[in-house]
């Protein structure tokens, strides 16, 4: 499959997102075509990607002067610390605001990396290359940036749009098999979120998905990004259109917090359980149907993840993940906002409900 350029332009920066197969290489040619011409460059790798691709993306990349650094992305160093780190890097070697930074690694490392772009010296260039699937479906795109801290995840963060973002599809094959699911989470979520072919269609094609079969793989990356595409020149800073992308990810980012961000549940594990909960809750209140409750829920029992809910937490996590719930950046007063489903294409980003309400629900996961 030939190359896709998805043209972003949204009020505060236009740019183009490249995906397809082998693309790397052309690095510097591409640059040279958007006119993104800098002399320094700082690289932040995340310490998951192979050595064969660190050295690709090095070898590739023609810069007056290349400074690497190698961040260890994790949740946890998803904070303030790594922040400091990258500026004083940036400020040891003069960098100035023509200067770029270059993204190579997953969602973590690009919402780091952007959130150091945008606040050196009030943002320099920033260019995204994402190396899993989560972060070339949904992160690299939309210039949402940021980091975590005790009060839950991304709470501290900005809207930067990158430069330019490059998908190459090679970069997904070494990608272990929960990695993989992470990212069909979101594929999952944009297909609800748009309309039922788009359901229809993964539920069609589920296993050649999750065994990255060329074509397939990059069609439902495209889709997922156009879907994005559409939603964030509408609503750049999430005001209201946008809020749809938060399907499932009220309880995620919860799930996450609770758990101290532990290896036992990553972000797109906590997107499947946040999109289970999701629907369930839609169907109790009548507001999805049964009949697309059980498709959805039967898709995601075919998605095979490791560990259940009530496998994860016990009854006692209730408080904590409520007390994260209460602190997400939709909610208005004192009530929780859930992001619920009516139909494939329709979704409710306004449902306001009290902690009691979820704590019931939530204790239903354990009988
Ligand atoms: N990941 C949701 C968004 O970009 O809005």
């Amino acid at each position: 499959m030939k190359r896709t350029e998805l043209k972003i332009n949204t009020k505060t920066k236009k740019y183009s997102v490249i995906v397809g197969s082998n693309i790397l290489k052309n690095f510097n040619k591409i640059c040279s075509k958007k006119k993104i011409i800098f002399e320094k460059s700082l690289i932040i790798i995340d310490k998951n990607v192979p050595n064969l691709l660190k050295k690709k993306l090095i070898n590739n990349l023609k810069s007056k002067k290349k400074i690497l650094y190698i961040f260890n992305a994790n949740e946890k160093n998803k904070n303030f610390k790594s922040i400091r780190t990258i500026h004083q890097i940036l400020f040891k070697n003069k960098f100035n605001r023509e200067d770029c930074i270059i993204s190579f690694g997953g969602g973590i490392t690009g919402d780091v990396a952007g959130f150091a772009s945008s606040t050196f010296k009030r943002g320099l260039k920033f260019i995204n290359i994402p190396t899993t699937l989560l972060a070339q479906v949904d992160s690299s795109i939309g210039g949402k940036t940021g980091i975590n801290n005790e009060y839950g995840k991304n709470q501290i963060g900005s809207f930067y749009q990158p430069d330019l973002v490059i998908s190459d599809t090679d970069l997904l094959c070494s990608l272990p098999y929960r990695e993989i699911i992470c990212g069909y989470a979101e594929i999952l979520k944009s297909s609800l979120i748009y309309n039922k072919k788009s359901f229809e269609y993964l539920d069609k094609n589920l296993k050649s998905i999750l065994n990255l079969k060329s074509s397939i793989i990059q069609k439902a990356i495209i889709n997922s990004c156009n879907l994005k595409k559409k939603i964030i020149i509408k609503d750049e800073k999430e005001e209201n259109l946008r809020k749809v992308l938060n399907l499932g990810h009220t309880f995620a980012h919860a799930y996450e917090a609770t758990l101290g961000y532990s290896k036992k549940l990553n972000h797109g594990e906590a997107v499947i359980l946040g999109i289970k909960n999701a629907i369930r809750y839609s169907m109790q209140i009548k507001l999805l149907s049964k009949k697309n409750y059980t498709l959805i829920n039967n898709h995601l029992y075919k998605i095979k993840m490791k560990h259940k809910f009530n496998q994860i937490f016990n009854v006692q996590d209730l408080n904590k993940i409520l007390k994260f719930m209460k602190l997400d950046k939709k909610n208005r007063s004192d009530k929780v906002n859930l992001i619920l489903i009516k139909n494939f294409g329709q979704i409710e980003t306004n449902y306001q409900t009290n902690c009691n309400n979820i704590k019931k629900f939530l204790y239903e996961e354990f009988n």
